[in-house]
């Protein structure tokens, strides 16, 4: 595997290399070294099950003392997606696990993870890599752009939301504790089913564990003897379960002996509007709860539609999914496009030399062609090199293209801020018109 060394900067020699079951002890040794993090061991185990081991990597350094062994000192793991993007469906791979070790920080053992986790994609067939980011500062150099952004709210008990017309059939509600053996089928097939559906938004990344065996690392204990295990709101209609939350309320009294529990929403998900209205209208008006407080939402989920006074909720937006397109032709081939576009795109990738360059991406509603038209000179790796360089419609860095490539992030708004410079005068709107998404990007959980 490759190896790293880099004597001028003063980074010790340093090899990345695949770790298996056999290193799982050590992974999660790391992990919890990094995350400040003291799981049970039931969670340990869980933890363990739930890593790819085909798709995880670390950084070893070499022995502290003689006759010591080498260092695992950085890791970083994937999961294969069959992700939603607009008007079809694209391989990506979820980037998680990333840490180093506190005492071998800014040696760049991060940097040797993504170029590996890059051609780890590339040789799987994965035109994407996404993820989500501890600190919003680490990824934008490595060509990720944020291509989602999610909303939290906090509801007051009794939170009025618009009436819809009666359901027929009528929505029913279960109020249960929520476990992997009596609830797992359910959760797993109502995510299948909003993962896979038409209206599956770009950017759904359901992991496997995000259905039953998230139940299970949900498990998790209470932080305080006073928490609750979660709990599990169910719809059904005509006997066909609907939709589900997840949810645990804090149990907490004031002083005055008032109730001011909060209810947390882990994760709620409904297959129709009558469901999913039904869930938060049950979920505002629990018993001695006076906030309850949603899970990331995106940011044209239907409860912001619902809620009479949306302000009232403080709601709080984040940046949620990054998008890296790994190889560019292919990741812009998978995609629809909402308008007719024939546009040459200078595209600035500093990383990976192949994208870079001049593209033609001729597309419809049916189908699109994307090909390379002309090379960038090899020091064109900034957009104001590029524009001078080429002569295209619309010169961007592959990390705005990131943005944009789920249709929640507008390129007007990133030629507004001088990042997308437009060569002929209209390319701009036709970019803006066929990257749009009908939907907002996001996902519901973390990967
Ligand atoms: C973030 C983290 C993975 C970086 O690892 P690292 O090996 O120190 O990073 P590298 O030395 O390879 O640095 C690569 C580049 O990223 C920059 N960088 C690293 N961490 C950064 C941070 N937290 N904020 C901003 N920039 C950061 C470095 O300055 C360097 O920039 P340059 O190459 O342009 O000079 C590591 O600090 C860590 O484990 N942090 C805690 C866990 C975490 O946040 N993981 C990320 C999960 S999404």
């Amino acid at each position: 595997m490759s190896f790293l060394t880099d004597a001028e900067r003063g980074i010790v020699p340093a090899r990345v290399v695949r770790l298996g079951r056999d290193r799982a002890a050590e992974i999660l040794d790391l992990d919890e070294l990094v995350w400040s993090a003291n799981p049970p061991p039931e969670y340990r185990r869980l933890a363990a099950e739930s890593l790819d081991f085909g798709r995880t990597i670390g950084v070893e350094a070499p022995a502290r003392e003689a006759g010591g062994g080498p260092v695992l000192a950085a890791i970083a793991s994937s999961s294969p997606f069959d992700l939603p993007v607009p008007g079809g469906r694209a391989p990506a791979a979820g980037l998680s696990w990333v840490g180093v070790r506190p005492d071998y920080r800014r040696r760049g053992f991060l940097r040797a993870l993504i170029a590996q986790h890059f051609a780890d994609c590339r040789a799987a067939g994965e035109p994407l890599s996404l993820l989500f980011a501890s600190e919003m500062s680490i990824y934008g150099r490595f060509g990720y752009g944020l291509a989602a952004t999610g909303v939290k709210l906090r509801l007051a008990h009794g939170a009025r939301l618009r009436p819809l017309p009666a359901a027929r059939p009528p929505v029913e509600l279960r109020f249960e504790t929520a476990s992997w053996q009596a609830h797992g089928g359910t959760v797993e097939s109502i995510d299948r089913q909003v993962a896979h559906g038409p209206a599956a938004r770009p950017g759904t990344a359901m992991h496997r564990l995000a259905g039953a065996r998230r139940l299970e690392l949900m498990g998790d204990p209470p932080p305080s003897p006073r928490l609750e295990p979660w709990r599990i709101l169910i719809a059904s209609r005509a006997g066909r379960p609907t939709g589900y939350a997840l949810v645990r309320r804090d149990g907490k009294w004031d002083e005055a002996a008032l109730p001011v529990g909060t209810a947390t929403v882990r994760q709620f998900q409904a297959l129709d509007p009558a469901s999913g209205h039904a869930l938060w209208q049950e979920l505002v008006n629990l018993d001695l709860v006076t906030t309850v407080v949603t899970p990331w939402l995106a940011p044209d989920d239907p409860l912001a539609a619902w809620l009479e006074d949306w302000r009232g909720a403080r709601p709080t937006l984040v940046d949620r999914e990054y998008v890296r397109l790994v190889d560019l032709p292919a990741a812009l081939a998978a995609r629809r496009y909402g308008a007719p576009i024939d546009l040459r795109l200078a595209v600035c990738d500093r990383l990976l030399a192949d994208n870079n360059g001049v593209w033609r991406l001729r597309a419809d509603p049916d189908g699109a062609e994307v090909a390379k038209t002309a090379e960038l000179a090899a020091d064109a790796v900034a957009v104001a090199d590029a524009v001078a360089d080429a002569v295209a419609d619309v010169t961007l860095d592959i990390r705005d293209l990131g943005s944009l490539y789920l249709g929640g992030v507008g390129a007007a708004g990133l030629a507004d801020a001088g990042l997308v410079v437009e060569g002929r005068p209209g390319a701009v709107a036709e970019l803006a018109r066929a990257f749009g998404s009908v939907r907002a990007p996001g996902t519901p959980s973390l990967f």
